[in-house]
């Protein structure tokens, strides 16, 4: 056996940070103690580098300054996993790690993936076997990639152990090891619950809607937008609306000239950090969202979720959780429904208990 472990761990974009955070922490802990021990260098590709998208993370969930940024910015697809793809090569190729850990269906996951199968390095994908079945989706087909190059399948719930032996991955790759951002959120709690962001926005527990939505398919085009606007500024007629707008979302309001004031009861607010969202997300009458993250946060505090997709790689949140999948169209009627739930819908399915980092580490340290 070696006497030590190296490993690369990666984070990219903003739903990456409270993924690598557990890991990082728990990596630092059994340092020492492990065996093999356990070194390890954390990189951030820069895929998101401003400060409200990447660096008020780091602080508020306490990771270490990366030890290399590779400051590849924004981009096309091509573009950014071909910036992801040359830098990191040289990475690897200085810090020859044992593991390297990628986290979510980022393009960076999929880039510093596909670098490492051509060097012989070998990588454990965090969060792997989610599918949406829908390859118009940049991040399904970043899983798709990422999942039949890794050594290691990390899965954060059943479902994604069925996908992947549907795919044909021996089950000797696969490893459910529950929820690693859950981990974050229990870690955090107690900080989010002391976030004062209800108070600044002037908001009352359970008599409002926290939004996010950034997905191409909701945002890219002209009239989708255009009609998410609308269909929040009439959801806003009986509820207060905060819809925290991710850069993108901003950036296509302003290219198609939509208007977001003259909206009474809709307020649009800059990306949130990690804590406030939390809080808000907890706190919320209902959450309407296309985020992946947002949807197994609100299934964690029970807090109703309307997803706008006609999908979700994230079934368990439905099935077993307080999310349910809708359309510009049937928004009325499922807000409704939202609203005389409030709170306590669903269950926390198994594995989301905080744990999932120990267990990733296990699971690495049994494959070394
Ligand atoms: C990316 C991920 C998506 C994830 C989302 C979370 C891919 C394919 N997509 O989408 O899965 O849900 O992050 O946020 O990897 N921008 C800024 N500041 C930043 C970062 C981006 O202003 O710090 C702007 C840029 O103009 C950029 C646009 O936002 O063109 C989109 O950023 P990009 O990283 O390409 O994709 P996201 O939509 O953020």
């Amino acid at each position: 056996m070696k006497r030590t472990l190296r490993l690369v761990i990666v984070a990219g974009a903003r739903p990456n940070f409270m993924k690598v955070a557990p890991i990082v922490h728990q990596v630092r802990m059994r340092s020492r103690h492990a065996r093999p021990a356990l070194e390890y260098c954390l990189v951030h590709t820069g895929q998101h580098y401003d400060e409200m998208m990447s660096a008020v993370f780091f602080d508020e969930l306490g990771i270490p300054q990366p030890d290399v940024n590779l400051g590849v910015g924004s981009g096309s697809h091509a573009v950014q996993t071909a910036r992801v793809m040359e830098a990191f090569e040289t990475v690897c190729e200085s810090e020859r790690p044992d593991w390297v850990v990628v986290v979510g269906d980022v393009n960076s996951t999929m880039a510093c993936t596909l670098v490492c199968a051509k060097l012989g390095i070998k990588v454990a994908h965090v969060e792997a076997g989610l599918r949406s079945f829908d390859r118009g989706m940049p991040e399904e087909i970043n899983r798709i990639v990422t999942d039949s190059l890794a050594d290691l399948l990390l899965t954060p719930s059943s479902d994604g152990d069925e996908n992947l032996r549907r795919e044909g991955i021996p089950a000797t790759r696969i490893k459910c090891v529950g929820n690693v951002m859950i981990d974050a959120l229990r870690a955090n709690l107690p900080k989010a619950r002391s976030s004062s962001i209800l108070e600044r926005l002037g908001l009352q527990e359970k008599s409002f809607s926290y939004v996010t939505l950034h997905r191409p398919s909701n945002v890219d085009h002209a009239p989708e937008l255009g009609g998410v606007i609308q269909a929040l500024s009439k959801v806003a007629a009986s509820i207060p609306v905060v819809f925290a707008m991710h850069p993108r979302t901003t950036q296509r309001c302003q290219q198609f000239g939509i208007a977001l004031n003259g909206h009474p009861g809709l307020r649009i607010i800059n990306p949130l950090g990690y804590h406030d969202s939390l809080r808000l997300t907890e706190s919320a009458a209902f959450i309407l969202t296309d985020s992946g993250g947002l949807q197994e946060e609100s299934t964690y505090f029970r807090t109703p979720c309307l997803t706008l997709r006609p999908n979700t790689e994230r079934p368990i949140t439905i099935t077993i959780g307080s999310n349910r999948l809708t359309t510009l169209e049937r928004l009325p009627a499922d807000v409704e429904q939202a609203l005389r739930h409030k709170t306590g819908l669903g269950e926390i399915p198994p594995l989301w208990d905080g744990n999932s980092a120990g267990r990733i580490l296990d699971s690495l340290l049994e494959a070394a």
